[in-house]
This record gives C-alpha cells, sequence and structure tokens, in this order.
C-alpha cells in the first residue's frame, strides 16, 4: 500500500488519509508513516482514530522508547491511572480533582526542551474538543532558519542556548506547579546549540522558543534578549506557522527537533477539552 496523504498548509503538516489504527498496521505501513511524517517537516495528522488509551500507546512505541510518569507530584497525577505513559492534558475536573494539565503548553515551546535530551515527538490525541477554539499552533523550526539571512546563520552557528524550567516558570503556566519549589525548577536546564541538526534528515532547524529559552550563552544579558526576541518572532511569524483546529479522534504527532508548538488557551468559557498525549524519548541536540 502507498499512503495516501494531502499538505495540511503551504508550508509544512499533512494528513493521512484512510488509516485506522484499531487496525493491524505492518511495519511497512508504518515505515510510510513515519518517512510521511520526517518529509512533512515533523507535523502529521491522522484524523478518525477511535482508539483506546492501549492503541495509542502501542501505535506510540513504535517510533521508540516511551517517557512515563515520574518525578514532580504535582505533575504526575496527570497520568492517566493505570497507563503511565499517557498524560493527560485538559480544564475538566470530576468532583474538584483535575481529569489532567489544565493550560499545558499555553506558549510558544518544543517538549522538555530543558533536558539534556528532550522528548524527540509527542502524539496528542483528542478525545473531547470544545465547539470552539482550543486549537493548537505549530511552527516550521527548519523553515525559521532557512529563511534568516545568510549572515544571521553564520552568526547563530556554534553559538548555545540555556534553556530551563526556571524561565518557564517566571514566564509561563508551568508556574503553579512549582510554586514555592522554585530550587526544583532552576536545576532543570540544559545548554543546546541554537542551530540544531536533525539527526534523521540532517537538516538544520533553529532550536530556541520563548518558554523555555533563557539566553545565550557568552553573550551580554541586553545582546541574548536582543537576538532571542528576534528569534521568536521570527520562527513565529504568520507563514511560518500552521494552526490546527482539531476534531474529536484527531491524532497529531510533532516531532519537537524541528517543530515548536502552542496551546491556544481561548476555549474554557465555550467547552471543555480533553486530550491524551504520550511523548517519545530522544537524544541530546547538536
Ligand atoms: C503538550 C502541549 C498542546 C495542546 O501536550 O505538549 O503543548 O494544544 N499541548 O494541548
Ligand atoms: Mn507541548
Amino acid at each position: 500500500m502507498t499512503l495516501a496523504i494531502r499538505p495540511v498548509s503551504p508550508g509544512f503538516g499533512a494528513e493521512v488519509l484512510g488509516l485506522d489504527l484499531s487496525r493491524p498496521l505492518g511495519d511497512n505501513l508504518f515505515g510510510e508513516i513515519r518517512q510521511a511524517w520526517l518529509d512533512a517537516n515533523g507535523i502529521l495528522l491522522l484524523r478518525g482514530q477511535d482508539i483506546t488509551p492501549e492503541q495509542h500507546i502501542a501505535f506510540s512505541r513504535r517510533f521508540g522508547e516511551l517517557h512515563i510518569a515520574g518525578g514532580n507530584p504535582a505533575l504526575s497525577r496527570y497520568y492517566l491511572p493505570g497507563h503511565p505513559e499517557i498524560y493527560r492534558v485538559s480544564n475538566k475536573k470530576t468532583d474538584g480533582v483535575p481529569q489532567g494539565r489544565e493550560d499545558a503548553g499555553t506558549y510558544w515551546h518544543s517538549d522538555g526542551s530543558w533536558q539534556p535530551s528532550p522528548p524527540m515527538a509527542s502524539l496528542l490525541h483528542a478525545l473531547e474538543i470544545p465547539p470552539i477554539g482550543g486549537d493548537t499552533i505549530f511552527a516550521d523550526m527548519y523553515q525559521a532558519h532557512e529563511t534568516l539571512s545568510a549572515p544571521m546563520q553564520r552568526m547563530l552557528e556554534g553559538l548555545q542556548a540555556v534553556h530551563s524550567l526556571a524561565a518557564a516558570v517566571l514566564k509561563t503556566s508551568y508556574g503553579k506547579e512549582y510554586e514555592g519549589n522554585f530550587e526544583e525548577a532552576a536545576a532543570k536546564r540544559a545548554t543546546h546549540p541554537i542551530v540544531r541538526t536533525h539527526p534523521e534528515s540532517g537538516r538544520k532547524a533553529l532550536f530556541v522558543n520563548r518558554g523555555f529559552t533563557s539566553h545565550i550563552l557568552g553573550m551580554a544579558p541586553r545582546e541574548s534578549d536582543a537576538i532571542l526576541e528576534f528569534l521568536f518572532e521570527h520562527a513565529t511569524l504568520p507563514e511560518n506557522v500552521y494552526r490546527h483546529r482539531w476534531q474529536r479522534h484527531d491524532l497529531v504527532i510533532w516531532d519537537n527537533r524541528c517543530a515548536m508548538h502552542y496551546a491556544v488557551a481561548d476555549y474554557k468559557a465555550h467547552g471543555d477539552r480533553y486530550m491524551h498525549r504520550t511523548t517519545v524519548k530522544g537524544d541530546t541536540p547538536f
């Protein structure tokens, strides 16, 4: 079988048509899906996937080893009971108990970029979608790099930036989980090249994000702030993003090595949103 694929935007992202992940999937077909994902610059959409948590986990495992619950207890309670591979993202509460992390990723970020080896990919499955709002916006970080001038590319080459959870605690909705525990967040940091090479495509991608990137090593703070601000703005120009309007049972797979994303928190007055996410482990950026 050859996959039927169509682009979801002129720049990047693709939808795979006619697949049902509740049915067995051979290795050849999985290989085509994975290649389609790489070719679409790391954003792949599969609609109409009425799958169980077990099927979501089994499909995700084919991309690589999965991250499981652990670490900060304020965050581990968001994993699906009995399925530590599934992180729940939701504004819903049952008897006052949150059914997932509210306001997860409501800022530009690449998942876990503050980790020395950040996750390679995330697979987000929509189980309940508000009638309006709650979109996710993706930015193509290959294109963000390619559309910089050669002198700017040369300046960035070899520069390193610090990513930290503390930066996110100060700037984003991460604050809630680390209240009174800023030291733990401050210890969660890593230094990565500003331009990383995708280990599978060999292409270069910009690797900084507003949520987690705090500063460029070796620069004066005001130099670092100005350059990062320019890069954040450049990477999220309208021509460089795809805004995903969710439907129930959509599964979106994104590649944290060459894309960043932003959850739009505009829907809560209109309805509930309930999503399951699996996270595939990654390696050290270079
Ligand atoms: C995430 C995330 C986006 C969303 O789960 O990593 O950023 O739209 N979620 O829920
Ligand atoms: Mn995220």
